[in-house]
């Protein structure tokens, strides 16, 4: 046996070691093949892996400039990078900064919300508002802003107070008991009073992804949902940070997922498309309402001094130029393979009718089981249904992200290849991802006999 001198994630598990990468394929030591549908957990290598350009560029970067601290200097990469992004985010973004990791990107937003109220003079604005079923990173902050009990109980007394969090806007098992639309947005209006609750003059921001990720997979409030955001948080003086890590830069069909309604978040924060993985890079895209109130300020942001920032931004430019060159973007999914997941959610319902609930927009796709589909009730979380549906994709050579940490996360599994993906390998994926649904679902039924609906 090799020693192991890396720490696991989870110890007794059995990691296969990934020696190659190429598109939208993995393979392991032992030469098993995997399709990578989740782009590397998740959304990030959007334009797959191995790309020679994107090498290339870094390579030429790293030997042209490679370092300089935005102290003393700013650097030619950057400042490219900030006007592709600002323009590419749409509405009136107009400035943007980068880091290394989408952690530390919703920490300095947060932290920029704090700047932006102090310097109009309201330093007591310290809460953020963020969601229920929600994941915004695993830095002690960004940990407290989002949701994820399971990890957030293990670090208690470390885990800020200064949040709250309002119900999610989960249509299919409303946490209110309500049905769209005649709950009027209840969801959303429960932003209006806790911020009531807390007392205006002490919220900061209302932090949310524009469709959830890994805590709540693909969950998208319904219509008239950020409308109705957009007008609580400007009624009370609140910025609404969008956590765009996963949705932005194509993912749902649109250049960033707060597209899909008619209403603008004040700062972005973006990480995994970005780059597409090649290089650690995150970034917040900020409103021009946003700067004008900070150029007052002594010190802006602080980007990471060890980020190798030129060669991150120069790989991101890479990618773009060679995919327009090509015809297309790769931060824009394709349109023709924009709805490619709707058909297959309603053959695999007929096939596994326990995956009560589907979602599915762009490039990725959400399932989630019910045992009893009339009242929504999830199988147990001891049978695990939604590790199983990992382990047995793995076996059938596909990569299929399980959500973890929320009452019904046993139950939910996300897919989100890179948007590189042919006709061919969505075929392939729908036959392994199909075949895995049917075995978990005969391996489960007997331990726990699904109620017909
Ligand atoms: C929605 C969302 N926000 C924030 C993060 C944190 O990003 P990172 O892992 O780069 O720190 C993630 C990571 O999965 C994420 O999915």
């Amino acid at each position: 046996m090799t020693t192991n001198y890396l720490l696991p994630r989870v110890f007794g598990q059995d990691y296969p070691r990934i020696v190659r990468a190429e598109g939208i394929r993995l393979w392991d030591a032992e030469g098993h093949e995997y399709i990578d549908s989740t782009s590397g957990a998740i959304s990030v290598v959007s334009v797959g892996h191995g790309r020679r350009e994107v090498a290339d560029a870094i390579a030429a970067q790293v030997l042209r400039m490679d370092y300089v601290h935005d102290n003393e200097f700013h650097n030619e990469p950057a400042h490219a990078l900030a006007e592709v992004v600002t323009s590419f985010a749409g509405g009136d973004f107009s400035r943007a900064v980068f880091f290394s990791s989408g952690s530390e990107a919703i920490e300095s937003a947060i932290k920029l919300a704090h700047d932006y109220h102090r310097l109009q003079g309201n330093p007591a604005r310290a809460t953020v508002i963020g969601r229920k079923r929600s994941f915004h990173g695993a830095t002690m902050f960004a940990m407290a802003a989002g949701d994820v009990s399971a990890r957030k109980s293990i670090y208690g007394g470390y885990v800020s107070s200064a949040t709250a969090k309002v119900p999610a806007p989960y249509c299919y098992r409303c946490p209110l008991g309500l049905r769209y639309p005649d709950c009027a947005l209840a969801c959303a209006d429960e932003l209006e009073r806790t911020i009531q609750e807390l007392g205006p003059d002490n919220v900061s921001a209302f932090i949310a992804e524009p469709i959830v990720g890994a805590a709540a997979p693909a969950l998208t409030p319904p219509a008239g949902y950020y409308e109705r955001i957009r007008e609580i948080c400007d009624r009370y003086g609140v910025l609404w940070i969008a956590d765009e890590i996963v949705t932005g830069f194509g993912r749902t069909g649109l250049n960033m997922g707060y597209q899909h309604w008619n209403a603008q978040p004040d700062i972005l924060v973006v990480a995994k498309g970005l780059s597409g993985g090649y290089i650690p890079l995150s970034g917040l895209i900020i409103s021009e309402r946003g700067c004008r109130a900070l150029r007052g300020a002594p010190r802006a942001l602080r980007p990471r001094a060890d980020l190798p920032e030129p060669p991150g931004c120069l790989c991101c430019r890479a990618r773009r130029r060679r995919d327009h060159r090509a015809g297309r973007s790769s931060w824009r999914t394709p349109r023709p393979r924009a709805n490619t997941w709707r058909p297959v959610c309603v053959t695999w319902r007929r096939a596994c009718p326990w995956w009560a609930s589907s979602v599915a927009r762009a490039s990725c796709g959400a399932w989630s089981s019910s045992r009893i589909q009339v009242t929504k009730e999830p199988f147990p979380r001891a049978l695990s249904v939604g590790r199983r549906v990992y382990e047995r994709g793995l076996h059938n050579g596909l990569v299929i992200y399980q959500s973890g940490g929320s009452v019904y996360a046993s139950d939910e599994v996300f897919i989100s290849p890179p948007l590189v993906v042919s006709r061919a390998d969505i075929d392939e994926i729908v036959e392994r991802f199909g075949r895995t649904l049917e075995e978990v679902q005969a391996e489960v039924l007997e331990h726990a006999p699904a109620v017909p609906a």
